[in-house]
């Protein structure tokens, strides 16, 4: 399993997994034709975009549709024989804690012809290391009681439960349970 900076040269891959129905935001199914119709206009900006470091690809679109800042992020695609799916990293600036309209440091997701490969499980523990290296001490990551997939990935790379809580509204106020992995230092 690599884990690859978006390009365009991989854009094929990417194309088809959104063409077969595989939703980018786990939140929002709607993000596989907004992306589409993005990648027609212009894929080199598409790509870019996705790995965002400086926070510069505009507001998030929230599961109400309300907008929130961008925080800078990276996204890499897991790639093992094509495109498995993706893992995403957000951070704000100068302090370990997130707004509550963000879910997490990290998010991931594997196309479901690909799952049960352990190539979730590779790709987190993959990028837990590029999270030390923009300074943070942990890692925050959500997830649903009902996805006992994504709770063993993040049991698996050392994450914690730390609480279960009732998400924001405007993140479809669902039961969500927050787990933290620690980062050695
Ligand atoms: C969650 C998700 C990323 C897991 O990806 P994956 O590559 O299949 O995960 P892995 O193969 O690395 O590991 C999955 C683990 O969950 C276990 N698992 C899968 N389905 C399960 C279920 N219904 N009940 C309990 N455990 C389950 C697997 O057995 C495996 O654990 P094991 O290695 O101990 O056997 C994938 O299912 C997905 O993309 N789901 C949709 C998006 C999503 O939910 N993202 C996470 C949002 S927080």
């Amino acid at each position: 399993m690599k884990l690859l900076k978006p390009h365009v040269t991989y854009i094929p891959a990417y194309v088809d997994a959104l063409q077969r129905g595989w939703s980018p935001d786990n939140l929002r199914s709607e993000a596989a034709q907004e992306q589409l119709a993005k990648i027609s206009e212009d894929a080199v900006s598409f790509v870019s975009d996705l790995d965002d470091p400086a926070a510069s690809a505009g507001p998030v679109t929230l599961p109400d549709g309300s907008q929130v800042p961008r925080l800078p992020s990276i996204r890499r695609w897991i790639w093992e024989d094509g495109f498995c799916g993706h893992i995403g990293l957000r951070w704000k600036p100068g302090t370990q804690e997130l707004p509550a309209t963000c879910s997490g440091h990290i998010g991931y997701a594997v196309v479901p012809w690909r799952q049960g490969e352990g190539l979730a499980t590779a790709a987190l523990s993959a990028i837990l290391p590029e999270a030390k290296a923009i300074g943070l001490n942990y890692v925050e990551i959500t997830t649903s009681p009902e996805n006992p997939a994504s709770v063993r990935v993040i049991e698996k790379a050392g994450g914690v439960l730390v609480k279960s809580y009732m998400a924001e509204e405007a993140l479809g106020g669902h039961e969500t349970l927050q787990f933290q992995i620690p980062l050695a230092k």
